[in-house]
């Protein structure tokens, strides 16, 4: 059937659109009141002092709009009306994520390429990392003597029932065990894992705080977890009782048998449809650069990818981390394999033996 008019429900169709058209055309007027306009998943308050650095120092203002979940798929959505300039936010899978979904954008830059190690940015310069957070042993003070822990040794019977974690599904851990599976294959990894679920003291749950509170209550004695979360706690004047969290704790740097420490990253990516390429690069080389690398160890208790920035005092405390150098980028690749070995294993279901 074909007709000159439009019908009610072409009419109605019509109608939505032009409401969600409004809605992002709002949405891009608000975002666009700012020189540079983010999208993170990163926490507001980690980020803000940064920003207000950079507008300090640039004059540029810049406007963060929080996403916790789905980021990529609001960009997409968003299209080429996305306001969003940049996009921040931790894990090489999430930023490998935003270049598989094809909502960043290369950018060649030298000040990129001097500040962050090639190890730490894509090799085709979609994504760049600005800080890396290793992923350590938090070991109790009172009944753990051990002052080296190797990832491997995690898996010894020595540590059975004595062992806290988040989900083994945690970003963290897959990005973890993708990390071994780059080291050691498929095989070992599922040995390895197989070895941390019977070593568990209880089924994987909360965060890595969380794991650290444990300990302090005497259910477990080691645990895995982030370094910049012990400098959370220890200076958490909002809930002082995750000081206490900390207190009870060792940061021991665990390494790989080639005596080096897995990280993950923060990072930016200059999204697809960046409205303001120019100001949205100029970010990127600031936060990549020495005032910020310093500002992201001080206040974020984060380590600077930019070569020969001094770390701060409680970041020094947590002890010398020599980053594995293997590619984030080859270890991503595993992430899958990764995953999948903690459903096989049942990692989440807890200690079967
Ligand atoms: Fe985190």
């Amino acid at each position: 059937m074909t007709t000159r008019f439009a019908s009610p429900r072409l009419v109605a169709a019509l109608r939505r659109t032009a409401l969600t058209l409004a809605a992002s055309s709002a949405l891009v007027g608000a975002a666009s009141a700012a020189d540079v306009n983010i999208y993170t998943s990163r926490q507001p308050s980690l980020i803000q002092p940064l920003l207000d650095a950079f507008t300090k120092e640039t004059g540029l203002s810049t406007a963060a709009i929080f996403i916790d979940k789905g980021l990529q798929e609001r960009i997409a959505a968003e299209g080429a009306n996305s306001p969003a300039d940049v996009i921040m936010t931790v894990d090489v899978g999430n930023l490998d994520a935003s270049k598989k979904a094809g909502v960043v954008q290369p950018v060649k830059d030298e000040v990129l390429e001097k500040n962050i190690p090639a190890e730490f940015r894509d090799s085709e310069n979609e994504w760049f990392g600005l800080t890396a957070r290793g992923r350590v042993v938090y070991a109790s003070k009172e009944r753990v003597s051990e002052t080296a822990i190797t990832y491997e040794e995690l898996a010894d019977p020595k540590w059975k029932g004595r062992l806290c974690t988040r989900s083994g599904q945690h970003q963290y851990n897959v990005a973890l065990i993708a990390a071994y599976i780059a080291h050691h294959g498929e095989e070992a990894a599922r040995t390895w894992v197989t070895g941390l679920r019977d070593n568990l003291a209880r089924k994987p749950e909360g965060g890595d705080r969380d794991q650290a509170k444990a300990i302090a209550a005497g259910e477990c004695d080691i645990a895995l977890g982030n370094t910049y979360y012990v400098g959370l706690m220890q200076n958490n004047e909002k809930e002082p009782e995750q000081k206490e969290w900390a207190k009870a704790i060792n940061v021991v740097m665990p390494t790989f048998d080639n005596g080096l420490t897995h990280v993950n990253i923060s990072g930016i990516a200059l999204a697809k449809n960046a409205p303001n390429k120019e100001n949205a690069i100029k970010l990127m080389e600031y936060l990549s650069g020495d005032e910020a690398q310093r500002i992201y160890s001080e206040i974020n208790y984060e380590y600077p990818l930019e070569p020969g920035i001094a770390i701060s005092e409680s970041v020094k405390a947590f002890g010398e981390l020599k980053p594995d150098t293997l590619p984030l980028a080859e270890i991503a690749k595993f992430r899958t394999k990764a995953s999948e070995i903690v459903d096989e294993v049942g990692y989440d279901e807890g200690p079967q033996s």
